[in-house]
């Protein structure tokens, strides 16, 4: 048998309507933040993400998935989302209309890392970005807006750490201070610290194996290395943060693994018990030099990106009840030949009538037709009989009470609208959303449209 690849997943049944909800959420909020949706290529020039990303991560040096094509180009999947979105827009000379952009994507990426929970090699991220502005308000809202979409999912155990890195020259001297600190210690690293001491030693900072040792915890912190400029700038994101009353801790240990970040880096982590090492949502910053260094103009940006499958097993660890619909509404049987063309018929309209309708496909008896919607769900049936149907009548049974009604045919989608459509906060059961303790006059996403 032919397997998936590892750190591949197959996601089907109910754990992919959570997907599609989870994309509806972010679309959503996304909309109301003016985020526009952009789409760029899986497959980018492999020299992208070598100069955008950085020669010495770890992301470039091991886990990208490199090939050369049948023209003889070197071609990389893509890792992560923010070196293609710059690429596009220095191409599509976005940098033209009217700073800054902002949008958002949310799409699948591949590192070739050592598969385990909450690392794959397949994973879907969701991001944004904002070009063209170096307004320290765009950090606060990038990471005021991540937590916004976690809780409107229903999350409630998350952590936000902030810390910045300074701008260039603090980031520089900050470096030479951690070499000079940690030479010594050398002999005390893991194997991969080791190497990343010449390479890219903020990245000792963050490393899983090091961190409860207390060379790192007595490690030089980057705050200390901050010119007055940017302390400032920090002092002020901080202040929009009040402002939009995110709750957050300052981590100097905060450094993000990928080359490209200057100033503020965040990261949010899942605080839920039962998440193992790889609990970090999603994180982010600002990558002041990357469009630049791309071959673009000087343009300040900041972005985040979060983890879709980390986000899942968030909100299973918390036991969030999402309003995902996993009930037919209709299932119609039949047995002879005249009956199924009916049930197709019927089952069209009142689809088109915005009901989820399903019927029998394989001719089984009516036992195994019962059987099957019973296993969908289905809130009604109805067994078509061909009297009936000339006699412009149907019987209609809740699944559940077993009652049953005869009605018109005419009369269906009158009589499935009041039966379904005025239930739905029944159907929803208890709202889990931090905006609301109760159903009057929530204002969450779920019952926003019932307000309305
Ligand atoms: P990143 O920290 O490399 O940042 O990835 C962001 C999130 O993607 C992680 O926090 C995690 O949730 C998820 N993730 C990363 N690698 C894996 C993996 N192997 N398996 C499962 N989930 C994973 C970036 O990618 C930056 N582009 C973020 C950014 C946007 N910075 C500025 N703009």
């Amino acid at each position: 048998m032919i397997q998936r690849q590892k750190g591949c997943n197959d996601i089907y049944g109910r754990e992919a309507k959570i997907w599609k909800y989870i994309d509806s959420v972010i679309d959503a909020v996304m909309e109301k933040y003016n985020y526009t949706y952009i789409r760029t290529p899986l497959i980018e020039a492999t020299e992208l993400f070598h100069r955008g990303i950085g020669e010495s991560t770890d992301i470039v040096t091991k886990e990208t998935y490199d090939f050369v094509d049948r023209g003889g180009r070197n071609i990389t999947l893509r890792p992560e989302g923010t070196a293609g979105v710059v690429r596009s827009f220095i191409e599509n000379k976005m940098y033209g209309d009217n700073l800054p952009v902002k949008v958002y994507y949310n799409g699948t990426m591949y590192r070739y890392e050592r598969p385990q929970s909450g690392r794959d090699r397949e994973l879907t991220q969701f991001g944004m970005e904002i070009l063209g502005s170096d307004d320290p308000l765009c950090d606060a809202e990038i990471i005021s807006l991540a937590v916004n979409i976690y809780k409107m999912l229903g999350l409630k155990e998350i952590k936000v750490n902030i810390n910045s890195l300074g701008d260039n020259a603090s980031r520089l001297k900050y470096r030479e201070e951690l070499v000079k600190y940690f030479k010594p210690h050398m002999d005390e690293l893991c194997s991969d610290c080791k190497e990343r001491l010449e390479k890219n030693p903020l990245r000792i900072l963050d490393c899983k194996v090091d961190c409860d040792s207390d060379i790192i915890k007595n490690a030089p912190k980057t705050l200390n290395f901050l010119n007055e400029e940017s302390r400032d700038r920090f002092e002020k994101v901080q202040e929009y943060l009040d402002v939009l009353e995110v709750k957050y801790e300052i981590n100097p240990n905060i450094v993000r693994g990928l080359d490209y970040y200057n100033h503020t880096v965040f990261e949010i982590e899942a605080k839920v018990d039962g998440f193992g090492a790889n609990n970090v949502l999603g994180g982010g910053g600002r990558y002041n030099g990357l469009c630049k260094e791309l071959g673009g103009p000087d343009t300040p940006c900041i972005g985040f990106a979060c983890g879709i499958g980390r986000l899942v097993t968030a909100l299973e660890l918390e036991k969030v009840s999402l309003p995902i619909v996993e009930d037919v509404d209709l299932f119609l049987l039949y047995v002879n030949e005249e009956e199924k063309n009916y049930a197709a018929y019927l089952s069209q309209e009142l689809r088109l009538a915005g009901f989820i309708v399903d019927t029998e496909y394989n001719n089984r008896s009516l036992k195994a037709q019962f059987k099957q919607a019973d296993r969908l769900n289905a809130k009604y049936i109805a067994v078509l009989n061909s009297e009936d149907i000339n006699n412009n009548e149907i019987k209609i049974k809740n699944n559940k009470t077993k009652e049953e009604d005869i009605i018109s045919l005419d009369a269906i989608i009158y009589y499935l609208d009041e039966k379904i459509n005025t239930n739905i906060e029944e159907d929803y059961g208890e709202c889990s959303h931090e905006c609301c303790g109760n159903h009057d006059g929530c204002k969450c996403h779920n019952h926003e449209e019932e307000d309305l």
